[in-house]
């Protein structure tokens, strides 16, 4: 199965939207609560880079049997450094943006965490993807 969805930038009206009719949709498949519960929060979290720091963008998503994968891609500035980005605290988001209660550069990092994988492609100036993988069936493996 798969799914796409786009992501619109600076719409705060929007944002959160992408990752909750994931979330809404992985439930409803039965997939077990846990794991709907951290691929909802990986996927917030990278829905909400791109809406803020990636120019708005796409994720979609594909549905197998042993897998969920989500591409979150954009054609924004890109992320010069992605190990810097990765770490905690890090973020480049401006004052507006940090007083509506955004950037507090822990997306990344939360998305390394609740994600099975995480890989990241960015082009300073041509754009971002970053592929989050969650592993069903994890118990049978
Ligand atoms: N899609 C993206 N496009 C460009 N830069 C990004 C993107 N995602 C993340 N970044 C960069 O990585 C930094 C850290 O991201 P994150 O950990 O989510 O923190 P925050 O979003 O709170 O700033 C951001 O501040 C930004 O500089
Ligand atoms: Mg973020």
């Amino acid at each position: 199965m798969k799914l796409s969805l786009s992501i619109p930038w600076m719409d705060f009206s929007a944002a959160g939207k992408a990752s909750a009719e994931v979330k809404k949709l992985l439930a409803r498949l039965g997939i077990e609560q846990g794991l709907v519960k951290r691929i909802a929060i990986a996927m917030y979290e990278g829905e909400m880079n791109i809406a803020i720091h990636g120019g708005g963008g796409t994720a979609d998503i594909e549905l197998t049997p042993d897998l969920v994968d989500i591409y979150l891609r954009d054609h924004g500035p890109g992320i010069p450094d992605i190990g810097l980005a990765m770490t905690e605290g890090y973020s480049t988001a401006s004052e507006e943006i940090r007083n509506m209660g955004f950037g507090a550069g822990m997306g990344l990092p939360n998305m390394k965490r609740n994600a099975d994988e995480l890989y990241i492609e960015s082009v300073v100036n041509q754009g971002t993807t970053v592929h989050l993988v969650f592993h069903l069936n994890r118990k049978q493996e």
